[in-house]
């Protein structure tokens, strides 16, 4: 376990890492240092081998956002110098699967942070939103990107135009998240998820992601070439010959990477 001013990271023994946003007083708003200590963590988190990542929240909310007290003074030269929110984008590029657990809040930089997660699971009473317009801004972590591919254009214009809540069933059913839960039992089912893929083939499972992902950014041939040098790549370990000796065999696999 280790913990920061803003962050708490425990990676247990079936390779599962939970990394948890820590300003409950602020709605786990995101701030600078709560940034440079995300980044630093997800190294230690590649560093310790965990397989799978569960990024969540404490307290009432995922996050509420970037931190609005610490932006409003802010100028264009502040911003654009300091290339501000950027490494955020490091959740995305971790090769390992990421699982969101969403309870309460999950607004503007909140909700961006938790689109970049592979999987999303929502407590009933979760909300999601890009409340920037509001502000005079725009979403700034991917916000306008990445909603557009989960939702399509109507509902993402819809939510950034207006900046209007949606709560987790009308999440659930336009595509923002992948499951829905009781509030208490949302971190739980995050964490049986988490072991569950930490228990198959680590190689097959970051193959899996790198190309559903790749749907996002290229075209269908190249998609289907790229997921396919992939599937042959994987006859090349000796997960592939344990999975399906494993399934004749009529036992569970003993996946070891190898
Ligand atoms: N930044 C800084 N502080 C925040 C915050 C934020 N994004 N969100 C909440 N807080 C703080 C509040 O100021 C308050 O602090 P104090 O107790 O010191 O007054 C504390 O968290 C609790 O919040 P509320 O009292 O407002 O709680 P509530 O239950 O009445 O309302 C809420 C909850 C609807 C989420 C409301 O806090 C809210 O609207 N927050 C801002 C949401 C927002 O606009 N997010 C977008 C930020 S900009 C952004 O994210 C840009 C980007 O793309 C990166």
């Amino acid at each position: 376990m280790s913990s920061s001013d803003t962050l708490t990271l425990t990676v247990d023994d079936d390779g599962v890492a939970q990394l948890t946003l820590n300003r409950p007083a602020a709605l786990n708003a995101l701030n600078t240092t709560m940034m440079t200590e995300f980044s630093a963590a997800l190294r230690q988190v590649t560093d310790s081998g965990a397989r799978v990542l569960v990024l969540t929240g404490a307290g009432r909310a995922f996050a509420a956002g970037a931190d609005i007290a610490e932006m409003r003074d802010r100028t264009f030269g502040d911003m654009t110098d300091s290339n501000h929110l950027a490494a955020w984008e490091e959740l995305a590029d971790l090769r390992i699967p990421t699982i969101g657990a969403v309870n309460g809040f999950a607004l503007g930089g909140g909700c961006e942070i938790a689109m970049m997660c592979d999987i999303l699971i929502a407590g009933a009473g979760a909300s999601f939103g890009q409340p920037e317009i509001g502000l005079g801004i725009i979403p700034g972590i991917g916000g306008t990107q990445r909603l557009t591919r989960l939702v399509g254009k109507a509902q993402a214009m819809d939510l950034i135009l207006t900046g209007r809540r949606v709560d987790a069933a009308e999440a659930l059913r336009i595509g923002l998240v992948s499951r829905v839960v009781p509030d208490d039992d949302v971190l739980e089912e995050a964490l049986v998820v988490a072991r569950q893929i930490a228990g198959f083939s680590g190689r097959a499972a970051r193959a899996a992601k790198e190309c559903v992902l790749r749907a996002d950014q290229t075209t269908l041939s190249e998609g289907l070439l790229f997921e396919r040098r992939w599937f042959h790549s994987l006859f090349a370990f000796d997960d592939q010959t344990e999975g399906m000796t494993a399934f004749l065999d009529k036992r569970p696999a003993r996946f070891t990477d190898g």
